[in-house]
């Protein structure tokens, strides 16, 4: 579309001349020059000489040309310009063609490691129907898989869980760096929903994912090539296992490939979790990946788990920032100050996570560093005010059960 911004005395008499021109569209408000943007409709905008706005336009609009004209407009130079716009267009299309292809031989010829590419790959999919970014990546696999590079990966299975969604909380675990304690307070988390009734599911998306093992399943199954279904056929398949609390979990199948080459699967899961529990968790990868914008917009609570060690502060205040990137507001974060030594650590960490708050300061607890699992007490009751009111809990849980 061309959106045409022009004074009312002329408006007719311009649009009439310039119709030569294609779709041109008389625009009144800077709200429908948005919406045609945001639509990938807005082609050109040419203004009204007379508005002196045309300056204004262009720096709301820098990736579109703006071209001032003097009402009723003179067609022949507009059209020359058109043509200009056109070639201009023909070459970015094949400026991207051209990266992609660079990018796809890169890959094929192993320069670029699999587990790259998807945060790699340019973010601007092939114009003119060619290949989209997930195609390029799926061609990519297959090359790799007939050169016996990597073994076959079915099909990844389809999503209809995902509509069957109930609202299911999604709380994410994760932290700017590992060892922090997220799978810990996630796992113990998790124990405290299933003791109190809960239908409870983790999913581990963590590359050197031990969630499982800290409900003592030291074999991880492997979700490569599983054809899907519901949970219970997760369960029956093997791909899920079932804690004596009931707590679902479904494990890392620990390579970095698999995680992080087809955030479907991951997609999948986590949806076909949320569309039967009552509770899910999602153990993420440290840092922050794909995976992390991927799954944010379903997340209700994100558990972020930092330590005050000085190597891992300016982690701590990158991370908060890329919270902030992702416009995940403050009430969702819970920051969780673990292995804590002194209270004053939480006025170590507070400034550096602004807009978000530390939420409890777990005290270090020599039992649980030595035991590992879920031998966490003092944890426990550190977090419990926080889970009763995260969880929607009043009473604690019975006094003894802890100990398993
Ligand atoms: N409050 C604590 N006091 C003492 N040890 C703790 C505490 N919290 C966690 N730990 C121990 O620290 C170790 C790392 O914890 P955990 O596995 O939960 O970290 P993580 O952030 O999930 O790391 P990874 O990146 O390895 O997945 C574990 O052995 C755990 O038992
Ligand atoms: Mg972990």
């Amino acid at each position: 579309m061309i959106a045409l911004l022009v004074k009312e005395d002329k408006a007719k008499e311009t649009l009439a001349e310039l119709t030569i021109l294609g779709d041109v569209v008389r625009v009144q408000k800077m709200s429908e020059l948005t919406r045609a943007r945001e639509q990938g409709t807005l082609e050109w905008i040419l203004v009204d000489e007379r508005m002196g706005i045309q300056e204004a336009v262009q720096t709301k609009f820098p990736q579109v040309v703006v071209t001032s004209i003097l009402p009723p407009g003179d067609v022949f130079v507009l059209l020359a310009k058109q043509e200009q716009l056109d070639s201009r267009v023909k070459n970015d299309a094949a400026n991207d063609a051209n990266e992609w292809i660079e990018w796809t031989e890169a890959v094929e010829e192993g320069e670029l490691a699999v587990s790259d590419t998807w945060v790699n790959a340019p973010s601007t999919p092939l114009r003119n129907g060619q290949e989209s970014p997930r195609e390029v990546l799926r061609r990519t696999e297959e090359a790799l898989v007939s050169n016996r590079l990597m073994p076959a990966m079915p099909e990844p299975p389809q999503a209809p869980a995902f509509f069957r969604r109930r609202g299911t909380p999604l709380i994410m675990l994760e932290g700017p760096k590992g060892g922090a304690g997220r799978s810990t307070v996630g796992a113990h988390m998790a124990l405290y929903a299933a003791l109190h009734g809960k239908r409870v599911t983790i999913v581990d998306l963590d590359v050197n994912g031990d969630i499982s093992e800290k409900f003592g399943f030291l074999q991880s199954a492997d979700v490569r090539g599983w054809r899907g279904g519901d949970m219970a056929a997760a369960v029956a398949d093997g791909i899920c296992h079932v804690h004596e609390t009931g707590v679902h979990l479904i494990p890392s199948p620990q390579s970095r490939d698999i995680v992080l080459f087809d955030p479907d699967d991951a997609l999948y899961l986590v949806q076909l979790a949320m569309s039967e529990m009552d509770l899910v968790f999602v153990d993420m990868p440290q840092g922050w990946t794909p995976l992390h914008r991927l799954l944010l917009p379903l997340v209700s609570e994100v558990v972020m788990a930092v330590r005050t060690l000085p190597d891992s502060l300016g982690r701590v205040e990158e991370h908060a920032e890329k919270l902030v990137m992702a416009k995940v507001e403050p009430d969702k974060v819970s920051v969780v100050v673990n292995q804590a030594r002194k209270r004053s650590e939480l006025k170590i960490v507070q400034p550096l996570l602004t807009p978000y708050q530390p939420r409890v300061l777990v005290p270090y607890d020599r039992k649980l560093e030595k035991l590992g699992g879920l031998h966490g007490k003092k944890l426990s009751l550190a977090c419990k005010d926080w889970w009763d009111s995260s969880l929607g809990f009043q009473k604690s849980v019975k006094k003894g059960r802890w100990k398993r």
